[in-house]
C-alpha cells in the first residue's frame, strides 16, 4: 500500500514571516498519519519553517536545487545547504523552471542524483503542454521526461527516494483540472513507464503524484484514483484549502 504524499509548493509567494504565519495557523488543523504532508516554502523562508516543523507532523521541502556541490555559482543553493536545514523532499523540473529557466531533462536529472545520493527525495515533475495533447503526443513527452530524469538512478532509489509528480502544463495555476480519469490515464502509463524499466517491484511502489489547480473540491475524487498517491498543489497551498486537501475523503 502506497502512502499518500501531499506536497504544498508556494513558489514565490510570503515573506518569512508571512509563511511563518501561515503555518501556523494551519498547523494544529492537519491530523493525519495517513499521508505525508510537506510544505516547500521558497528558501529564504525554510530556515523560520523548519523551526516550527520540529514535531515532523508535516515535512519541509524545498522548491529547486543546484547540482553543483559549491563555488561560484552566483544565486544558488546546494543541496548540502538544504540539508543543513533537515529539507526532506526538493521538487525538481517544475515546467515553470523548465520553461523559464531553460531547465532541460539532463539538468534535471542531475539534481535528483545529487539530491538521492545526499539523502533528499527529489519529487520529479513532468507533464505535458496543451499542444502536446492535443497532437496527442503527451505520453511521448511525458515518457522522455521520466526516462531521462531517472537516467542511472537505480531501482531500489527510485522505488524507495523518489517522488513523480504528474503536472499538465495546461492545468497549473489555470483553474482548468485534469478530470480524474485524465490525471488516472496518465498516471498509470507513468507506472508502466517505469514497470519497463525497473520492474514491477519498483512500480508497484513509486508514489506518482498529480497536480495542476488541486483544490478543496476536486481533491476528494483524484486522489481516490487508482495511480495517484497524491497531489502538488500550489494555489490552494497557500490558503486553508490545504487543510480539507490533506483531510480528504478516502
Ligand atoms: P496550481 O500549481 O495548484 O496552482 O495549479 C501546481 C504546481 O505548480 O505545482
Amino acid at each position: 500500500m502506497r502512502k499518500k504524499i501531499i506536497a504544498g509548493n508556494w513558489k514565490m509567494n510570503y515573506t518569512a514571516s508571512q509563511a511563518e504565519d501561515f503555518l501556523l495557523s494551519i498547523l494544529d488543523l492537519i491530523n493525519t498519519d495517513e499521508v505525508d504532508v510537506v510544505v516547500c516554502p521558497n528558501y529564504t523562508a525554510l530556515d523560520r519553517i523548519q523551526n516550527i516543523l520540529d514535531d515532523k507532523k508535516v515535512k519541509l521541502g524545498a522548491q529547486n536545487v543546484y547540482f553543483e556541490p559549491k563555488g561560484a555559482y552566483t544565486g544558488e543553493i546546494s543541496v548540502d545547504m538544504l540539508n543543513a536545514l533537515n529539507v526532506e523532499y526538493c521538487i525538481v523540473g517544475h515546467s515553470e523552471r523548465r520553461q523559464y529557466f531553460n531547465e532541460t531533462n539532463l539538468d534535471v536529472n542531475k539534481k535528483v542524483k545529487v539530491l538521492i545520493e545526499k539523502g533528499i527525495k527529489p519529487i520529479l515533475c513532468v507533464g505535458e503542454t496543451l499542444e502536446e495533447r492535443n497532437e496527442n503526443k503527451l505520453f511521448e513527452k511525458v515518457e522522455l521526461q521520466i526516462k531521462e530524469g531517472l537516467l542511472d538512478v537505480s531501482a531500489e532509489d527510485v522505488k524507495n527516494n523518489v517522488v513523480i509528480a504528474y503536472e499538465p502544463i495546461w492545468a497549473i495555476g489555470t483553474g482548468v483540472t485534469a478530470t480524474s480519469a485524465q490525471a488516472e490515464e496518465m498516471c498509470a502509463y507513468i507506472r508502466k513507464v517505469i514497470a519497463q524499466i525497473y520492474g514491477e517491484n519498483v512500480s508497484e511502489s513509486v508514489r506518482i503524484q498529480y497536480g495542476g489547480s488541486v483544490n478543496a473540491k476536486n481533491a476528494n475524487e483524484l486522489l481516490n484514483m487508482d495511480n495517484i498517491d497524491g497531489a502538488l498543489v500550489g494555489g490552494a497551498a497557500l490558503t486553508n484549502d490545504f487543510v480539507a486537501i490533506v483531510n480528504y475523503e478516502n
